[in-house]
């Protein structure tokens, strides 16, 4: 079960400057009508991961269980929309202790930091780990990099073996690694040519590393598939979630000022999912000088280092609360504490970081700082699914509200065109050009 509660964006909660009316909420029926069946029509093409809830799983759930059996140490080699997904999934349905305790353990390849490299290599054992490459182009810089040293080693350590510890996801047709990967007998899985990356968390691309780490991948569709339904079914505005969260942001943003859309979930497990929303977000409506810049915050730590301002400082901000009603386990403070501090007696560290979510409420609704929250009975496959798909069809409805093609990175592939040039690659050398023309490091201060 999922709940929103948007009450504390609303001009009754906290006035006209900085809340949202409710007439001028409805004031966008008819645009979110005509809308919504473009989005129907989209479903084929821009709008496809709205198909993936139907997918049949049956292959991932068998390559999985393949790997499951064979290997010690399951490492995704990928970056973006290819590892934020997985590593959401991860952290949020098995967390920090999966690793000491089960095994595949898992690891994640994103960034070329020689340090993070060499941490992950010191843990792993070649003969004992598979490593699944993710990239919908095949060509990502840093992607290719670490397969490139692990493909060496692998060779080296494994003879002719070395392609069995190896498995693509990658774009059905194109791409280096489609290519490499055919020609080498690698296990590949496919990306459908109508997903991009950062929309790509229930294709093979999120489902197959989960499905390896053991979670209900079914059930992670089955939420989604819900989600889907609800947003299909309703065209007004105020019972169709996606169009909820999509409309608030919008109306904070381009009539209230609010540029910055936190999200602060009391809950160390959803602090990744923050890291995917962000990329969601950023990449998908950040274009033609638009779009909100999304912050990550975590109840109650940053209670601690933002709220100050949050309530007092600039008046852009919008903040999403993500609470979790129900926890596996929960810890309750003893009786017999010393006299000054047992007003915490008999309470449970659950019920604390709840109240002081009430409390942060509370006191933002007084600086009339708006503020949502999303609740989730419990952190399960289900729930999340459904978040997710709820959170992609807010960020393709949006890109109809600021009139921008929200599937698209065009200020993205300018840095990795520079990379390429300077790199080296053939066809950028007009890039290299370009490169010199623009960066010049004129004033500069060293200190030895
Ligand atoms: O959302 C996107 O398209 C990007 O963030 C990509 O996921 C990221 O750049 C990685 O690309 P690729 O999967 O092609 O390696």
């Amino acid at each position: 079960m999922i709940r929103i509660d948007y009450t504390n964006v609303m001009a009754e909660t906290i006035g006209e400057r900085d809340g949202i009316l409710r007439e001028e909420l409805l004031s966008f029926r008819h645009f979110v009508v005509e809308t919504h069946s473009r989005i129907q029509k989209e479903k084929e093409r821009k709008f496809y991961f709205a198909k993936l809830p139907y997918q049949d799983t049956e292959y991932i759930k068998i390559v999985a269980q393949e790997i499951r059996e064979k290997f010690d140490y399951f490492v995704l080699i990928g970056i973006g929309g290819s590892s934020l997904g997985a590593q959401m999934l991860f952290e949020s349905l098995k967390g920090i202790n999966h690793n000491i305790f089960n095994r595949p353990k898992f690891f994640i390849m994103d960034n070329v930091d020689p340090d993070k490299f060499k941490a992950i290599m010191d843990i792993i054992e070649i003969e004992k780990t598979c490593f699944n490459v993710i990239s919908k182009s095949g060509s990502t810089v840093e992607t290719i990099a670490n397969f490139a040293i692990i493909l060496d080693v692998l060779r080296s350590e494994l003879s002719e073996r070395w392609n069995q510890h190896l498995i693509f996801t990658t774009d059905p047709e194109k791409g280096f690694l489609r290519k490499f990967g055919s020609e080498n007998n690698i296990k590949m899985l496919d990306i459908p040519s109508h997903v991009g990356g950062r929309f790509s968390v229930l294709s093979p691309v999120g489902l197959f590393p989960a499905a390896v780490l053991g979670i209900d991948i079914d059930q992670l569709l089955e939420g989604a598939k819900k989600m889907d339904l609800i947003c299909s079914i309703e065209e007004h505005i105020e019972h169709n979630p996606a169009y909820l969260i999509a409309l608030t942001h919008y109306i904070a943003n381009m009539r209230r000022g609010k540029t910055i859309s936190v999200m602060m979930p009391y809950s160390e497990k959803f602090s990744s999912f923050v890291d995917w929303y962000r990329q969601l977000w950023a990449e998908s409506l950040g274009k033609d000088g638009l779009g909100q810049t999304p912050v990550k915050a975590l109840g109650t730590v940053d209670q601690h280092s933002q709220i100050q301002l949050y309530r007092d400082g600039l008046r852009d901000k919008i903040i999403t609360f993500i609470q979790i009603e129900k926890r596996e386990s929960d810890f309750k403070i003893p009786e017999n504490i010393p006299e000054d501090i047992n007003y915490l007696s008999g309470h449970t560290l659950h019920e604390i970081l709840n109240k002081e979510l009430l409390g942060t409420k509370a006191a933002l609704i007084k600086s009339k700082v708006p503020n949502i929250t999303i609740s989730l009975d419990r952190i399960s496959p289900y729930n999340i699914g459904m978040l997710i798909y709820l959170y992609e069809m807010a960020t393709g409805f949006s890109g109809y509200l600021y009139k921008i093609n929200p599937f698209d990175q065009p200020a993205v592939e300018e840095g990795k065109n520079f990379t390429y040039a300077l790199m080296g690659r053939e066809g950028y050398k007009h890039k290299l050009e370009e490169f010199e023309e623009l960066y010049k490091e004129r004033y500069k201060i060293e200190i030895q």
